[in-house]
């Protein structure tokens, strides 16, 4: 029987990120056709028989419209894969991609399936977040939940209340430093390899998007200073200091050990463990910290043998208050070293696998690495955490590093 240890990440990729909304690159762009963009780009790199694919699991968080009907399923077949392979779609809102990959990862590790693609999509210009949302009465008046657990926002203030060292000028700098190390990792080339660029249809005539819109690499300190915060009077929680609302798809491909060797794919990742964790839903952004307990415990190791970690940054908040807990600080190398979410924008089920897209690229830059780890908050108080090994891992790289440490 097949292990967690015999799935691999063959390969992941993106669209480049718009900003939401009527003057956003994407506005005209269908949901799925982002999907489509990103798949297409993946099987392009990636020369195997397309019917050898088992399953595919695309996530969206509202699935309505042009962003439903089974997205696996549908962007599959406009994407050029055979009919004979199967899809779905899969929802745990931020988590979504994340998700897509763990499911088919157990399938694989179960041995149902050999090689499977996972992505996940969110047009928040086209499907504004909570967007015909329904949510139970009970969950408030039952006092389930406070009504601020329902508002992302929200929850990233009463994390800031329950851990008051994590003060608004900490979240500010942690933002500048996102900006900035998104900045200079796109200077240094090595976010754009994994891009697929998309065309768009403008007032104009055809373009090509090929870079990311939300940066704003000129931010400073005192700018984001001076930003609202529109959750609560007086907060701490800005537009500056959270990510925004995006637009994205992103794909990867996985295999078993024996099927990549099989069809001749590349292995980036190994995959060690993962794990979902739930919180309470009124401070979710801590979420990331039990998830990483279990996938830890799972994996029988400890937060010391983890050497490059991709954390979501929905809020900065949620980031200081997972460093925190692990005693990291918040200017490490580690963490998010081509900036994160503040900087590059979320759009919210496709963020997982940029996560572990990126991660897979460090791996290729750090063979004094062992492990790394991918991990997110999500709505409605969860954590999803997934545990990766590196296959360039040399040990005497790794007894270099730390002797020049
Ligand atoms: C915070 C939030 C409400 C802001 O939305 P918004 O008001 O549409 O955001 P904008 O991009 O228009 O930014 C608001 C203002 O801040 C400014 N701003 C944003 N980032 C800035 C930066 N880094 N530096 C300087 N100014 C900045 C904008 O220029 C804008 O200024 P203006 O009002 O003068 O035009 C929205 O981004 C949000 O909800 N984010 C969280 C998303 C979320 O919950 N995701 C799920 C997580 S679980």
């Amino acid at each position: 029987m097949p292990k967690a240890s015999d799935v691999v990440f063959v390969d992941g990729v993106r669209t480049p990120f718009g900003r939401a909304g009527e003057k956003g690159v994407y506005w005209t762009t269908r949901a799925d056709d982002l999907a489509v963009h990103a798949m297409r780009g993946l099987l392009d790199r990636n020369a195997f028989d397309r019917a050898a694919v088992d399953d595919v699991a695309v996530a969206a968080t509202t699935q309505q419209g042009d962003q439903g009907l089974t997205l696996g399923r549908t962007v599959g077949m406009l994407a050029g894969l055979p009919k004979s392979v199967p899809g779905y779609a899969i929802d745990r809102m931020c988590a979504g991609a994340m998700t897509s990959v763990t499911t088919l990862a157990g399938a694989i590790a179960f041995g149902a399936a050999d090689i499977a693609i996972a992505g996940g999509v969110e047009h928040m210009g086209r499907h504004p977040m909570g967007f015909g949302a329904d949510p139970n009465p009970r969950f408030v008046a039952e006092r389930m939940v406070n009504a601020d657990a329902l508002v992302m926002g929200k929850t990233a203030e009463r994390l800031h209340d329950r851990f008051p060292d994590i003060t608004k000028d900490r979240a500010d700098a942690y933002a500048v430093q996102s900006q900035q190390r998104y900045a200079a990792a796109w200077a240094a080339g090595k976010l754009q390899p994994d891009l697929i660029p998309v065309e768009v249809k403008t007032a104009t005539g055809w373009d090509l998007v090929t870079k990311d819109e939300p940066p704003r690499p000129e931010t400073t300190l005192e700018a984001l200073a001076a930003l609202k915060t529109p959750f609560r009077p007086h907060g701490r929680v800005t537009a500056g200091n959270a990510a925004g609302l995006n637009d994205g798809a992103t794909m990867s491909l996985l295999a078993s050990t024996d099927a990549a060797k099989q069809h001749g794919l590349p292995t980036k990742m190994r995959l060690v463990s993962f794990a979902f964790a739930g919180v309470d839903p009124e401070v979710m952004g801590i979420g990331p910290v039990p998830a990483t307990e279990k996938a830890l415990a799972k994996a029988g190791l400890s937060i010391d043998d983890i050497g490059l970690f991709e954390i979501n940054e929905a809020f900065a908040v949620q980031v200081l208050a997972f460093l925190d807990h692990y005693g990291i600080p918040q200017d490490s190398t580690k963490v998010n070293p081509w900036g994160g979410a503040i900087a590059v924008g979320h759009p919210l089920a496709s963020s997982g696998v940029r996560l572990m897209t990126q991660l897979a690229a460090q791996f290729a830059d750090h063979p004094e690495v062992r492990y790394g780890i991918t991990t997110m908050c999500i709505g409605l108080g969860q954590g999803g955490t997934v545990i990766w090994e590196n296959p360039n891992y040399s040990a005497s790289a790794a007894r270099a590093a730390r002797k020049a440490a």
